[in-house]
């Protein structure tokens, strides 16, 4: 007995497909066929049809933090993969700002051991610096020993220069990816907002949006330093990934540093590429619009929608950054950094980006699945016979809102309760299981 995923728009921009087809999964999980039209069936076999539907390979987001161990309250390992797998994610990569920081290799461990029941993928970013103080470097060589792709202290970055020309030595003889948060914290401290005249008129402390490209510049030149002085082996060239880029200075940096053939990649966040400062400015309540970065200014959303259309953005990533109620139904200067993203990314995607024309279908899927997932070295998916079946389901006509009981993260901190949106992830399968986001009387004719 076979399960038969027929009548989809089949889109995965890896293996070079886009038709409307048929894949048969083994009980086992694993593809037995992928075709243009209908597959032969026999009479055991489960049949899904997903006429207009799109099936692509599983989403993957690069940047979440799932707060355990330490602050359960917020999320666990289990609630943040079921929010995953309700925004249609097959793997997320974890963010090592827990408490305690993901420092060592037992910490990488514990997350691991916890993750094998799990229905997503969890890959595990250590910290760059122990307890991400930006002094002691972590234990790279162990980090790579135990599967660590990528190092980051994100949420802060390291100030001190000497100290990041080491990670970028240390890092790129392990192989490992740096990802930054650039946020030059001279220039921040304080400070809850986008700079300008917004945040003027709240009379909010203001981050001056340069902060973001200040650091970025810092760790480019670094990069050129040691790839002209210090580099003995040429396949060890650092490898660089910018989180959450929000400003043009930014994306002027990361398009020169491409043209020079840097290792340079960078990702967005799907607020960063909706929302500005002027949204904060008009909510009544706050503290759903403070994050970092911050909101951008209205030039650098269109910068950031033009870097998305050039193809400078290399990833769309969430930054799924639960909070409680307490931490952020407060005055916007007392209110936590960060929202909940994994649920409304594929609907923002769709409403922001695709419906304008901004980009295709097909290269949502590879800033959502397939380019995370090479910035990462993680093992392609590709839909051919043998393979193992992970994949995602998207309605690209539905059109819904997210409301607070509906939501599957322990938080509920979003401004996007209730905004209404156009496309929506409705189930997953992954890890021989068929994971459903909505119920299947609405979506699939079984
Ligand atoms: O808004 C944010 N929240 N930005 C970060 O970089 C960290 C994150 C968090 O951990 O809450």
């Amino acid at each position: 007995m076979s399960t038969i995923f027929q009548n989809a728009h089949i889109i995965n921009p890896q293996s070079n497909l886009d038709y409307t087809g048929s894949i048969r999964v083994s009980v086992d999980g694993f593809i037995e066929e992928i075709i243009q039209g209908e597959c032969d069936k026999s009479p055991d076999d489960r049949i899904i049809d997903l006429q207009g539907k799109l099936l692509v390979p599983g989403l993957f987001d690069m940047h979440c933090h799932f707060r355990e161990p330490g602050q359960e309250y917020k999320e666990t390992l289990e609630s943040g993969s079921k929010a995953a797998v309700a925004g249609g994610f097959t793997g997320v990569a974890l963010m090592p700002n827990t408490k305690p920081v993901i420092d060592s290799p037992l910490g990488v461990a514990y997350i691991r051991h916890n993750a094998q029941q799990l229905p997503v993928d969890l890959e595990v970013i250590g910290a760059m610096s122990e307890g991400s103080k930006g002094e002691q470097l972590a234990p790279y060589g162990k980090f790579r020993s135990y599967g660590v792709k990528a190092v980051s202290d994100d949420g802060t970055a390291i100030q001190n220069s000497q100290n990041m020309r080491l990670v970028f030595q240390y890092a790129s003889n392990f192989d490992l990816l740096v990802i930054q948060h650039c946020e030059d914290k001279s220039m921040t401290a304080e400070a809850v907002m986008n700079e300008g005249v917004f945040s003027t008129k709240l009379g909010l402390k203001g981050i001056p949006d340069v902060s973001e490209a200040v650091m970025l510049c810092r760790d480019l030149h670094l990069i050129r330093y040691i790839v002209e002085h210090e580099l003995h082996d040429p396949a060890n060239k650092p490898r660089y990934h910018v989180a959450h880029i929000s400003t043009k200075a930014s994306l002027d940096l990361v398009r020169q540093a491409k043209a020079e053939g840097l290792q340079v990649t960078c990702e967005v966040t799907p607020h960063h590429f909706t929302l500005t400062d002027e949204d904060l400015f008009n909510a009544p309540s706050k503290g759903n619009f403070i994050m970092k970065p911050p909101l951008p200014s209205k030039k650098n959303r269109a910068a950031i929608l033009e870097a998305i259309a050039d193809g400078t953005i290399d990833a769309i990533a969430t930054d799924h950054a639960p909070h409680a109620p307490h931490e952020k139904e407060c005055p916007p200067d007392q209110a936590s950094f960060g929202i909940i993203g994994l649920e409304t990314a594929v609907g923002l995607t769709i409403t922001e980006l695709v419906e304008p024309g901004i980009i295709t279908l097909s290269r949502a899927i590879e800033l959502m699945s397939v380019n995370p997932r090479k910035i990462l070295q993680l093992d392609p998916l590709l839909f051919a016979q043998g393979e193992r079946a992970n994949f995602t389901i998207i309605d690209p006509e539905e059109e819904w809102a997210l409301t607070a009981n509906a939501v599957k993260s322990k938080s509920t901190n979003t401004p996007f309760l209730g905004r209404k949106l156009k496309g929506r992830a409705i189930a997953v399968y992954h890890k021989g299981m068929f994971h459903e986001s909505v119920t299947s009387q609405e979506h699939f004719s079984v």
